[in-house]
Formats: C-alpha cells, sequence, structure tokens
C-alpha cells in the first residue's frame, strides 16, 4: 500500500504554504510514480471553528495511524481570547504529547544564495548543514516540584530540571542514527560543570555512542558550544541537547542562515512497526497574520519539512535531495519571495510563484 500522510494546514499563511505542498505531492505522484494516501484535516482556530477544540479526537487518532504528519502552523490574533484549554497552540501540543514525538530536529542549513542574508560573514555560514536534535518532551519545562511558592515574606518561582537514563538514552539515540546517515559526528552539549543533570546526560550519551564506533563523539559546555555555534558553526555535524538548551541553541542557530520562511522541523518519536519514527514535521514559523491572505508567505520552510518526511520517514532520501537541490537552483536563479529580498530588492514572486519555480 502507498504511504500515508496526513496534512493539517492549520490557520493563517499555514494553509497558503501547504497548498503549495500539495501541487508537490501530485508532481511525484505524476512524475515519480511515487504516490502517497494523503488525508486532510483541521488543526487549531480551524479546528476550534468548527468543533469547539484545536484538535478533534478523531484527527487524534489519525495521526497516531499514518506514517507522517505534515503541519503548517496554528494560531492567530482572532483566538488570543480563548481560554488557554482550548488556544490554538494546544492542538500542537497535543499532537506532540500523545505521539511522544522526543526529539525535535532543527536543520540549520544555509543555501549558498542566501548567505549574504545571514547576519554573519559569507564564508562561515556559506554551505552549512548541520542539525540540531533537541530533546522535547523533559527536562526543566516539564519536571516536578514546580510553581510559585511563598517563602518566608516573599515569593520563589521553582522549576526543575530531571532527566530519568532512558529518556537521555533515546533521544541519543535519535541523534547518533542521525549522525550515520550524515557526517557520522555528534556534539553533546550540557553544563556537567554545573549540574547533575548534566553529568547524568554526558555518561549516557557517552555510553549509547560505544554502540556507534563510526560516528565520532564529542562533548561540549552548552555555553561554550553557543560561542562555537557563533564563531565556526561547519565545525558541526549533529547536535545533541536538552530541551532547554535546545530552545536557545536552535533558535541561535536558525537565524545563522536567514528568513524564518526558510527553516523545517521535525519532531520523531519512538519506531513503529515499519521501523520508522513517528514523525510530525512542520516549518518553525507561526501563522504570519501580518501577511495572511496576501499571497506574500514563502512556502519554502514547509516545502522543506515536507523533504524531511520523504528522508526520515519514507525512505526516499534521494527525492528529498531533489526536492532540495530544486530550491537550491530557484534561489541561485534568483526567484525571491518578498521575506528574501532587502531593502533595494528586484519584484518578490507570491507564494503561488515560488511554487511554480519549484515545480518548474
Ligand atoms: P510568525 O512566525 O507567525 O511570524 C513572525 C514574522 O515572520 C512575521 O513578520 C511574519 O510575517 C514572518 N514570517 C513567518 N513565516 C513566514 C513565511 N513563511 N514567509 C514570509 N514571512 C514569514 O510568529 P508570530 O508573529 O510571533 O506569531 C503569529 C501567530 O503564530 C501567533 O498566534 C503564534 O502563537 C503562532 N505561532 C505558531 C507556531 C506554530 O504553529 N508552530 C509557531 C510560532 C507562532
Ligand atoms: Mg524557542
Amino acid at each position: 500500500s502507498n504511504p500515508s500522510l496526513l496534512i493539517l494546514p492549520g490557520d493563517g499563511i499555514g494553509p497558503e504554504v501547504m497548498a503549495e505542498v500539495r501541487r508537490i505531492i501530485d508532481w511525484y505522484g505524476d512524475k515519480r510514480g511515487l504516490t502517497f494516501d494523503v488525508s486532510e484535516d483541521l488543526v487549531g482556530g480551524a479546528a476550534y471553528d468548527k468543533h469547539g477544540t484545536p484538535l478533534h479526537d478523531d484527527t487524534m487518532a489519525k495521526a497516531q495511524e499514518v506514517d507522517a504528519v505534515l503541519l503548517g502552523a496554528v494560531g492567530g490574533p482572532k483566538y488570543d481570547v480563548l481560554d488557554f484549554s482550548v488556544k490554538p497552540e494546544r492542538g500542537l501540543l497535543r499532537l506532540r504529547k500523545e505521539m511522544d514525538l522526543y526529539a525535535n530536529l532543527r536543520p540549520a542549513q544555509c543555501f549558498d544564495a542566501l548567505a549574504d542574508f545571514s547576519s554573519l560573514k559569507k564564508d562561515v555560514v556559506a554551505g552549512l548543514d548541520i542539525m540540531i536534535v533537541r530533546e522535547l518532551t523533559s527536562g526543566i519545562y516539564f519536571g516536578e516540584p514546580r510553581g510559585i511558592i511563598e517563602e518566608g515574606n516573599e515569593r520563589v518561582g521553582i522549576n526543575t530540571q530531571r532527566y530519568t537514563e532512558s529518556e537521555i538514552d533515546r533521544v541519543a539515540r535519535s541523534a547518533f542514527e542521525l549522525a550515520m546517515r550524515r557526517g557520522k559526528k555528534v556534539c553533546s552539549m550540557e553544563k556537567a560543570n554545573v549540574m547533575e543533570s548534566g553529568i547524568l546526560w554526558r555518561e549516557v550519551v557517552t555510553e549509547v555512542g560505544k554502540e556507534y564506533p563510526e560516528v565520532e563523539l564529542s562533548h561540549m559546555y552548552a555555553d561554550a558550544g553557543a560561542m562555537q555555534l557563533c564563531r565556526w558553526p561547519k565545525q558541526f555535524d549533529v547536535i545533541v541537547t536538552d530541551n532547554l538548551f535546545g530552545d536557545l541553541l536552535s533558535d541561535a542557530a536558525a537565524m545563522l542562515t536567514g528568513s524564518l520562511g526558510m527553516l523545517p522541523s521535525a519532531s520523531l518519536g519512538a519506531p513503529m512497526a515499519n521501523g520508522r519514527p513517528k514523525a510530525l514535521y512542520e516549518p518553525v514559523h507561526g501563522s504570519a497574520p501580518d501577511i495572511a491572505g496576501q499571497g506574500k508567505a514563502n512556502p519554502i520552510a514547509c516545502v522543506l519539512s515536507f523533504a524531511m518526511a520523504l528522508r526520515y520517514s519514507f525512505d526516499q532520501g534521494a527525492e528529498a535531495e531533489r526536492l532540495e537541490k530544486a530550491i537550491e537552483t530557484v534561489l541561485a536563479d534568483g526567484v525571491r519571495t518578498a521575506d528574501l529580498l532587502g531593502e533595494e530588492g528586484a519584484t518578490p514572486v507570491s507564494t503561488s510563484g515560488m511554487g511554480d519555480a519549484i515545480l518548474a
């Protein structure tokens, strides 16, 4: 049977960028004989409008069954007044939690044609291709005890960094598996100098590393890692780190390469019966209400998210490269959506114009 894909366009520019991905999926069916069983459903504000919840149970059940989920973006000013429990973001959080997506993959890749766009010197970023693996379901954002308590005559805000060996083991495994398919280097980042969770993190990652003798493992304190990431990012291949450090490091790494409209991501969980991990793919950007409905959004982040799905969920690495190569060519030809143009840039193409160029 065909590989299955659940598409959740969501809100704002989500449906606009996803429309271009749909055309590319159709192209793969027509031109490459690669046909997907695609189903589409609502998430976020769109789901709330129809069902009164940002993720219907039926949609959740479908997400658990398919080979991969591709999501656009959720949220918008219209929903800011909603109760916390039904906010659009809750739909996304529920997907991540119930699918137990513990490894968040954030590539920082710099297309040569956009190297001038980076805040760093061109030779520091040109050709950059690194992958940050952030632990996504544990650590200080979830650890107990937490809360704001009274102590003496003032209040104290408390959060707890907590990692079990199995939580570290599984995300480390994701990182080593990735490194085997890439540059065969893993750099693990923590603060073992000041944190017990960091000491355990380093121990467990080292143990897992012994099962991957081909992969070169190094360790770095996360603050030093942040410096190295800005100084000479090309020294890295795969970086694996915890939830908090990964949040910061991946956002910083993202900006090495330019626009939010270019950044894909994947969140992976445990392997399914077919050996591939449970997976949710989504652009890093949000629903961009400021440009929604105007045909201005850059669809590349969403298209690259689909390329990641081709590679990690459908075992179609060569087809993923074909798609990435098409994007590289389009950018080298000077095709730009508005977000990729500087002050005195040429005329931008529309969302569908960028889709046309990629397809061509
Ligand atoms: P945002 O990512 O939606 O937009 C930030 C800026 O980047 C805006 O100026 C926007 O126009 C621009 N931008 C974003 N994606 C673009 C693209 N593909 N092409 C061209 N320009 C692009 O973040 P913001 O404004 O903070 O949040 C807007 C809404 O999205 C909020 O409701 C927020 O909660 C939600 N959000 C959802 C996320 C998700 O679905 N994963 C992630 C981040 C925010
Ligand atoms: Mg962040």
